[in-house]
């Protein structure tokens, strides 16, 4: 059976330590890990990062990745997700799908017979998850002394960046309106992650009490992609945008994040995303090297 990285708990806690601190100390390294294997990508939303970083992590360990547009793909017409898989797994080594559906993905991988990652879907966006936890751990060595605060909608990026914090032992507040915070289902895995680990998990609605003594402040865009601009969810959300103000109820060192790409002027104010405070480049920067880790565990060959 392939190993597939479809939620952040698909790692161990050890495992995704150890992949952070890999792709800490391997920046910049190439290797042939991958050498002679082809990675596919489906893509059914758009990308700039996940697309770019995975396609560079490949070339950067001797391997190449395969770019397949859902719409110019068979799977478009019809063609079953099960076939799909079975005959992609005839050729390629690895596929990262970016799609709507978590279902879709896990039936994707079920038949699959390589490793499968998750690059994004409504639900999740693990891979995110792994360079935001790599971006924070490059910033604090005590992940358990750390505070992150997420700010806004209670999305895949908010499922995937609480699931993580709560597996090292973080103290993590997801603030959001109460109708648009983090799934229940998503909440409670988290709390279970966190038991274990020692984490905490909070779920509030009160920006200023989230704030306070936050080592980082993490928003995301209101409308992720495939949603409606709805006019009502705009006005609910914000209150909860990141502004300088918000940011002086931090801790004086505290640090910006955004897995990007980014709306000035709505969820972050643009002095604060383009401030001293903000980290968010760096964060993106290290899409490229937790991935590099993650493809050398799930598709590497361990002699290389
Ligand atoms: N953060 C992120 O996944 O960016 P892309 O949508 O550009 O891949
Ligand atoms: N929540 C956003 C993340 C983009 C990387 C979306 O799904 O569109």
């Amino acid at each position: 059976m392939p190993r597939h990285y479809l939620k952040v708990s698909d790692l161990t806690r050890e495992e995704t330590l150890a992949l952070i601190d890999a792709a800490i100390s391997h920046k910049g390294e190439r290797s042939a890990a991958l050498a002679g294997k082809v990675m596919g990508m489906i893509f059914s939303k758009p990308s700039t990062r996940t697309r770019a970083s995975f396609t560079v992590a490949a070339y950067e360990l001797g391997g190449h990745a395969m770019f397949l547009s859902e719409s110019e793909m068979q799977l478009g017409r019809g063609e079953t997700i099960e076939d799909t898989a079975r005959i992609l797994s005839g050729y390629l080594s690895g596929v990262v799908i970016r799609t709507f559906s978590q279902r879709d993905l896990e039936q994707f991988a079920a038949v699959a017979t390589v490793p499968v990652i998750n690059g994004l879907t409504d639900e999740r966006h693990p891979c995110q998850a792994l360079s935001d936890l790599m971006t924070i751990s490059e910033h604090h060595e005590d992940l358990a002394a750390v505070k992150v605060a997420y700010f806004g909608d209670g999305n895949n990026v908010a499922v995937s960046l609480i699931n993580i914090c709560a597996m090292v032992g973080a103290h993590v507040v997801a603030c959001t309106p109460p109708e648009l915070a983090p799934p229940d289902w998503a909440v409670a895995e988290a709390r279970k992650l966190a038991e274990a680990s020692g984490a905490t998990v909070e779920v509030i609605t009160d920006p200023l009490e989230a704030a306070q003594g936050a080592d980082f402040l993490y928003t995301d865009v209101w409308f992720s992609m495939g949603q409606q601009k709805v006019p009502e969810k705009k006005t609910r959300l914000e209150p909860y945008h990141i502004d300088t103000r918000l940011l002086s109820l931090a801790k004086p060192d505290c640090k910006v994040m955004h897995c990007l790409p980014a709306h000035r002027g709505e969820e972050i104010a643009a002095d604060v995303m383009d401030g001293p405070q903000s980290i968010v480049f760096q964060q993106a920067e290290n899409r490229l090297h937790a991935q590099k880790e993650l493809l050398k565990l799930l598709m590497g060959d361990a002699k290389a």
